[in-house]
């Protein structure tokens, strides 16, 4: 069975301060978009792709290596959640049912690797509503008193903290619920597990790799570059 992929690419950038949205900028001798599209396209579970760009987007025309069979474009939205949902609506627009898996992955995460899909999609076995990479803090967490000019109020005990990175994984039906719900609460959604959790489902946490990094910053095109070569060493 080959499950669907929702990619939000909608989003404008703003702390890579390039001239371009930073799906767009060069990684790796293609756009990062197209580098986190062709691994995400190689893992052999994977099969639609429904890619989210904002409808204002000037450089997704000149992209090459998109394989038009596999790529459908769906306008997104103000928020990366709005562009989420306008991605899980395609799907059912589709066709797909409710109770089909679908992953969500970041255009800005391109190192993602086989391994960590495969791991992300072994929880369809277990009682969980779904999944999402993730990886274990290991700083010392400190919670500052204000956010201008911060001073520690204190140190939060870090046993239970986690990254949260994607793909996330759940069933559609019970995600566009959560997300709509979620939206009509004003309950903040920054990634698919905040709605689901709001709903009070039961979301695994699957350990993944912390090379999975979102590149935000220009530093982070650097690293995420010397994680590609890497992986396909
Ligand atoms: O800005 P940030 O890196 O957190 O965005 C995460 C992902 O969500 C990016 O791939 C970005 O393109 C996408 N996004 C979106 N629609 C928005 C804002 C962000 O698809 N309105």
């Amino acid at each position: 069975e080959l499950l669907p992929v929702v990619i939000p690419a909608a989003g404008v950038g703003k702390r890579m301060q390039a001239d371009r949205p930073k799906q767009y900028l060069s990684l790796g001798g293609k756009t990062l978009l197209e580098q986190t599209l062709a691994q995400i396209a190689k893992h052999p579970s994977i099969g639609e792709i429904i890619l989210v760009i904002s409808p204002e987007d000037e450089y997704f025309g000149s992209l090459k290596t998109l394989d038009a069979s596999r790529v459908t474009r769906v306008d997104g939205g103000t928020e990366r959640v709005n562009s989420v949902l306008c991605g899980l609506q395609a799907l059912t627009n589709k066709g797909y049912q409710a109770d089909q898996w679908v992953l969500v992955h970041d255009a800005a995460r391109p190192c993602i690797t086989t391994a960590d899909i495969e791991s992300l999609l072994a929880i369809r076995e277990q009682a969980y509503a779904g999944g999402i990479l993730a990886f274990p803090v290991r700083d010392t967490m400190k919670q500052a008193r204000h956010n201008s000019g911060p001073s520690i109020d204190t140190t939060v005990p870090r046993e239970l903290l986690w990254h949260a990175l994607t793909p996330q994984m759940f069933r559609l039906g019970e995600l566009t619920q959560a997300i709509e719900q979620g939206l009509a609460d004003g309950h903040p959604i920054t990634d698919e597990a905040s709605a689901m959790e709001h709903m009070g489902h039961n979301v695994k946490l699957v350990n993944g790799s912390p090379t999975n990094i979102k590149v935000t910053t220009p530093s982070d095109l650097d690293l995420a570059a010397f994680y590609l070569t890497a992986m396909q060493a």
